[in-house]
């Protein structure tokens, strides 16, 4: 297919062409079914057939040990905002974070709503910039759980290793670098990620938590936002979004197919090299926004000399095909998102306009 766009999207963003072309072919009538999956009973045995794939897969591609739940759950990352302190935080202790970005700042804010929060580190005196390093890092030892934001899409800055946290059990929203490389998942007591940067198409929210943390919160909590309630039942307590788990499945089948985590890692430090490099070779025309150490490998964010050029090179990118590239609202600049599934020649074609651009207007 030659008119697709060179798809830097932050979220949803480009999904493998082959896993789009495999969901058109079945999705009329299902693998002789004589019905679209998207037609079927949540309880039926082909749905759950997929629905057990996507777990096993995850469960593969990540290495998740028997003692973690995966759980398939609606309302985004922002409802798991809510949902970490709701369940973990109990009452006398504390729930503390590490203020890196935009995102992270959602996550305190709703945490707020449930009881007594602490700041771990922050780098907001460094405009979020860098990730803050683990010598910074002070846990307060009454810490129900150390939460994290694993990479920061708005600002483009990522934790390169994730620090130790003892006892207390480390919280990571990984919504925007989930399986962009192997994990150890036995250093996290809950992982959460929506899945529409690296797993598929928004709609499901992928949660994966030690199996002692899921306890029993306060009777208040209610049934839909327990881990318990989806734990027990296999994330079949209600209907789940079978499409979105359909289409998760098929991107993790992709990226098995790909070589697994490992491989994926390879090509997305490929694609991120060749972005930085493009930056920081170009005399200070292009600079790069998050410090080195902290920079992303999936959303690349850059700043040019003005805004009015900035502003120049989205709408000459946009009209050469390639899509996504302004930056939040919130910071302004630009930012390549180049998650698993955009190709490596996205990216070269990116490196060559850039070039491109700078010797027209450098
Ligand atoms: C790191 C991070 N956390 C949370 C969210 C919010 O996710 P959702 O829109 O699924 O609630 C996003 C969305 O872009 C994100 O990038």
């Amino acid at each position: 297919m030659s008119n697709r766009a060179y798809n830097f999207n932050a979220g949803p963003a480009a999904l493998p062409l082959e896993v789009l072309e495999q969901a058109q072919e079945q999705f009329v009538e299902y693998k002789g079914s004589g019905m679209s999956l998207m037609e079927m009973s949540h309880r039926g045995a082909i749905y759950e057939g997929v629905h057990h794939e996507a777990e096993q897969l995850l469960r593969e591609l990540l290495g998740i040990p028997n003692n973690y739940k995966v759980l398939f759950i609606q309302g985004g990352a922002s409802t798991q905002f809510a949902m970490v302190p709701m369940n973990l935080l109990q009452p006398g202790k504390v729930a503390s974070y590490v203020s890196t970005g935009s995102w992270a700042t959602k996550a305190i804010q709703e945490a707020k709503l449930f009881g007594e929060t602490a700041i771990a580190a922050s780098s907001e005196a460094d405009k979020f910039t860098r990730i803050p390093s683990a010598a910074e890092l002070k846990i307060a030892p009454e810490s129900a759980y150390l939460h994290l934001t694993s990479n920061e899409t708005i600002e483009g800055t990522q934790w390169a290793e994730y620090p130790e946290t003892g006892s207390v059990p480390l919280v990571a929203d990984m919504s925007s670098d989930i399986l962009c490389r192997p994990l150890n998942i036995s250093q996290f007591g809950l992982i959460y990620a929506g899945a529409q940067k690296n797993l598929g198409p928004s709609g499901v929210t992928i949660v994966i938590i030690r199996e002692d943390l899921i306890g029993t919160p306060s009777l208040t909590v209610p049934t839909m936002l327990r881990y318990s309630t989806h734990a027990k039942n296999d994330s079949l307590y209600n209907t789940p979004p079978t499409f979105a788990i359909y289409m998760t499945n098929l991107v993790l089948n992709w990226v098995k197919a790909q070589g697994g985590a490992a491989a994926i890692e390879k090509i997305n430090k490929e694609k991120a090299g060749l972005l930085y490099a493009a930056i920081d070779g170009s005399d200070g025309f292009y600079r790069g926004v998050a410090q080195e150490g902290s920079r992303s490998i999936m959303n690349v964010t850059f700043r040019l000399g003005s805004e009015e050029l900035e502003k120049q090179f989205a709408k000459e990118s946009e009209a050469q095909g390639f899509v996504g590239l302004k930056g939040h609202r919130s910071v302004g600049g630009l930012r390549a998102s180049i998650y698993n599934a955009v190709p490596l020649a996205s990216v070269k074609a990116l490196v060559d306009f850039m070039n491109d651009f700078k010797r027209r207007n450098g």
